[in-house]
């Protein structure tokens, strides 16, 4: 290791070398992204501006939105850009904050599912207590600690990364930094720090979704014993919720939860996580849940009286 000179950057071998593929998923993935940002401003707003949905759960979902859009803006714009230019690197150092920043909204994100898991089951169990249970000073105090489990979650990471001698191969068959495919290009045995990882982040997203899987489980069994008009409206909640869960965690299972080798199905599997997951909190939400849907009627309206009065404002 005396000799080692530690490569400068690394190079994406990307998404297709084909040219007229490269155009139809620069235009694909832009549609998919500007959706996604859309999609998720549009939930911030409807929130903000309809009172009805000023509850724990409506906050923790901006809080999910906010996460999301920054969650594809790690890697959308990168690959967009990349699809149409010949060279495909990225610098060293960028690759290790790529894979911070990564992992740090990666792993907000499923804090912030099982805060809003939590939510649902402090008000469906406790009722009468839930207004203080979930309190401002609590749900405040919630986000600070999804936040802080993502910074854990992700500094141990690249603390492990840092010391270890790149000086072989830079060539990455992906289109974005992360950790399995960047600890492969170390020049020493990986075998621990692969064991290490997989723990970090396949081990550990299998065991938190079971447990959010088995809670909302017993939120439904809770939900079914009780009689009354908010039940279906809570099972349709819970159910968003649950597919929610379910399309987040099931790529990150697929790719930390096993020994890092290349499949062909990878490619697809990173896309779907990258590009498609952080969009899924608008779709889900917006097309499923009753109170989000009748929100934003009330909101249109609104929005086309206003606007009938600037019109009959700039009459007069
Ligand atoms: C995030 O959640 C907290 C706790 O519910 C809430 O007070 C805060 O307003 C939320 N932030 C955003 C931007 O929605």
């Amino acid at each position: 290791m005396k000799n080692c000179t530690r490569v400068r950057e690394f190079v994406f071998l990307g998404l297709t070398m084909d040219r007229a593929m490269s155009w139809f998923l620069f235009f694909l993935l832009l549609l998919l992204y500007v959706a996604t940002l859309l999609g998720n401003l549009f939930i911030m707003v409807t929130v903000t501006w309809e009172s009805r949905l000023h509850t724990p759960m409506y906050f923790l979902l901006r809080n999910l939105s906010i996460a999301d859009i920054c969650f594809s803006s790690i890697t959308t714009p990168k690959l967009l850009v990349d699809l149409l230019s010949e060279s495909k690197t990225i610098s060293f150092n960028g690759c290790l904050v790529q894979m911070f920043f990564f992992h740090l909204i990666g792993g907000m994100d499923v804090a912030t599912l099982s805060v809003i898991a939590l939510d649902r089951y402090m008000a469906i169990s406790r009722p009468l207590h839930y207004v203080t249970i979930m309190s401002t000073g609590a749900c405040t105090g919630l986000i600070v600690a999804c936040w802080l489990s993502g910074f854990v979650h992700s500094i141990v990471q690249i603390a492990l990364f840092l010391p270890l001698p790149f000086c072989g191969s830079n060539v990455l068959d992906t289109f974005y930094c992360d950790v399995q495919q960047v600890l492969e290009l170390a020049s020493t045995d990986i075998f621990v720090l692969e064991m290490l990882m997989i723990s970090n982040n396949g081990l550990l997203t299998t065991l938190w979704f079971f447990l959010l899987l088995l809670s909302y489980f017993i939120i439904l069994l809770l939900i079914r014993a009780q009689a009354g008009e908010g039940r279906k409206k809570a099972i349709s909640t819970c159910t968003s919720h649950v597919t929610v869960v379910t399309l987040h965690f099931v790529p990150c299972i697929y790719i930390y939860a096993r020994p890092f080798s290349a499949l062909p199905t990878d490619k697809p599997i990173h896309v779907t996580l990258t590009v498609i997951s952080p969009l899924l909190n608008p779709l889900i939400y917006t097309l499923r849940n009753q109170e989000m849907k009748s929100a934003m009627q009330r909101l249109r309206k609104r929005l086309s009286v206003c606007s009938h009065k600037q019109i009959q404002n700039k009459m007069k």
